[in-house]
Formats: structure tokens, sequence, C-alpha cells
């Protein structure tokens, strides 16, 4: 029986692509596991699949840069499922655009999701975690956080993200709660999909010049970084805490 066994953890931005892919995982080790998304009803497919593996799943819908939103999501988790002591802050959006051409709204809303929407997370989260002495909360980062063309909005909160982390791991520390941030490489979701799309080219060519730049001569899926998140939040990583694990096919940082 593994240690997390009956823990309760929150994955925000899980109906699909990574966070799904991680709610998924943590069901398998044992977690219950809120699922949270935009919408609701996105979120049942997971949900389902963790339940029919004999796990426990909530569907929860929220924005998660929304202050009052996030705060009834998480008191329904507590109510629900119950205490929630392990957190993974998973929703994003891409607005790419060069900087002489992007928008206050592109550059705001970037923010909004990825810093605002951690923040507000894990500021609801972590009263359940010092209670418990105990608490892991993981953060999606990104290899854009070293810098990446048409990317100044998303490389600046997924950097930020990484010093938000460190923050965490210090002041929660002697609450026994690790923060930690995952910053991965290129993944095959709807998010590159998009990407491909919105540059004009075939997905499959992005995909095959994407790998020439990787060591181990592949793309990423969501059960790469799924798999990276299970290691920072499982009972013996306490020791790990501010780290940023890059999940990338190679060196990165
Ligand atoms: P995705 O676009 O497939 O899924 C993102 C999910 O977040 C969607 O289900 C969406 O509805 C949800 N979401 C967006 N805004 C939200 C909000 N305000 N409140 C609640 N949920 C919201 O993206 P993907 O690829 O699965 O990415 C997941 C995370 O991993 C993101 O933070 C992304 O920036 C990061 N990442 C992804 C990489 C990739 O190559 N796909 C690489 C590095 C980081």
């Amino acid at each position: 029986m593994s240690g997390t066994n009956g823990r309760i953890a929150v994955v925000t931005g899980a109906a699909r692509g990574i966070g799904a892919a991680v709610a998924r995982r943590l069901g398998t080790d044992g977690f219950a596991v809120a699922v949270l998304d935009l919408d609701e009803d996105a979120c049942a497919p997971v949900v389902r699949d963790i339940t029919e593996g004999g796990g426990r799943a909530l569907a929860v819908g929220v924005d998660v840069a929304d202050e009052k939103a996030v705060k009834d999501a998480v008191a329904r988790v507590a109510e629900e499922l119950g205490p929630p002591t392990t957190l993974v802050n998973n929703a994003g959006i891409l607005r790419d655009n060069l900087l002489f051409k992007m928008s206050v709204d592109e550059w705001d809303s970037v923010m909004d999701v990825h810093l605002r929407g951690s923040f507000l997370m894990s500021r609801a989260v972590q009263r359940f975690m010092t209670e418990a002495k105990w608490g892991r909360i993981v953060s999606l980062s990104s290899t854009s956080a070293l810098g990446n063309r048409g990317q100044a909005n998303y490389a600046a909160a997924k950097a930020g993200l990484q010093g938000f982390t460190k923050t965490l791991a210090i002041e929660l520390g002697k609450f026994g709660v690790t923060a930690n941030a995952v910053a991965p490489g290129f993944i095959e979701t709807d998010m590159t999909a998009a990407t491909a799309a919105r540059m004009g080219v075939d997905f499959e060519d992005l995909k095959k010049a994407a790998v020439t730049q990787i060591p181990v001569g592949r793309t990423g899926t969501p059960d790469d970084v799924a798999h990276a998140v299970s290691f920072l939040v499982s009972e013996e990583a306490g020791f790990v805490s501010g780290q940023v694990l890059y999940v990338a096919g190679g060196p990165r940082g």
C-alpha cells in the first residue's frame, strides 16, 4: 500500500492533455483526485477512468484566475473528497505573439491563468496542507522559461512560476510541504497541435523539426510528465523541494 493512498490531490486543467494524464496517474497511485477545468462536463471522462480503475475522483468546473471561483472549488473538494494536501498547478494557455504585436490582453490573460491561477490555488489549498503537516505542490513550468521566440508573456509566466515555487518551498517547508516545478519540453498535446495550426505547419512536420533538437530523439508524451509529477508528490520525495525538473529529453536549465 502506497504512502499516498487515501490522500486527496487537486489537478488543474485536468480535462485533457498533461493534466488529464497527471490526474489518471495520481488516481493509479492511490490518490483521490479532484479534476478541475473550465468546464465541469469536460472533466467527466477523466473522472470515469479513475473511478472505473477503482479510485475516487470528482469533476469541478473552475476558472483558476477567478478568486471567488477558486475559493468555492477548493471548499467543494474539501467537502466532497476530503481536505486536499496535494496540488498540481497545470492549467495553462498560450497567447503567442512577437513583442511588437503582443496586445495587453494577450499578456494579461497568460499571466492570469499561469501566475494568478497558481497563486490563488496554492493559497486556497495550503491551509489544508499546513493543518495536516504534509503537502505537495507541483507547478507546470516549461523550457520556454529559458526564453522562446514569440512567447514573451508565456516565458515570463513560466519563469515566474519557478520563483514562486522556490519561495513556497522556503515558506512551507517547516509544515512538511514541498513545492517543485516540472518544466516540460515539447509534449504532444492539443496545445502543441494548436501551435502548429497557428504557424500554418503540419503537426507531424513540427514534431519532426522538434525531434532534431531533442537528444533522446523523440517528442514527449503527457505520461512522461505525469511520471515526473508522480515522483515529486510521492511520500518518499519529501526531501526534494524548490527544484525545477526539466522533462525535455535532454539537459536544459
Ligand atoms: P492543453 O491546452 O492541452 O490543456 C490545458 C488545460 O487547461 C485545458 O483543459 C484548459 O481548458 C485548461 N485551462 C485553461 N485555462 C484555464 C483556467 N483559467 N482555469 C482552469 N482550467 C484552464 O495544454 P497541455 O499541453 O496539456 O499543457 C498543460 C500545462 O503544461 C500548461 O501549463 C502548459 O503551459 C504546460 N506545458 C506544456 C507543454 C507542451 O509541450 N504541451 C510544454 C511545457 C509546459
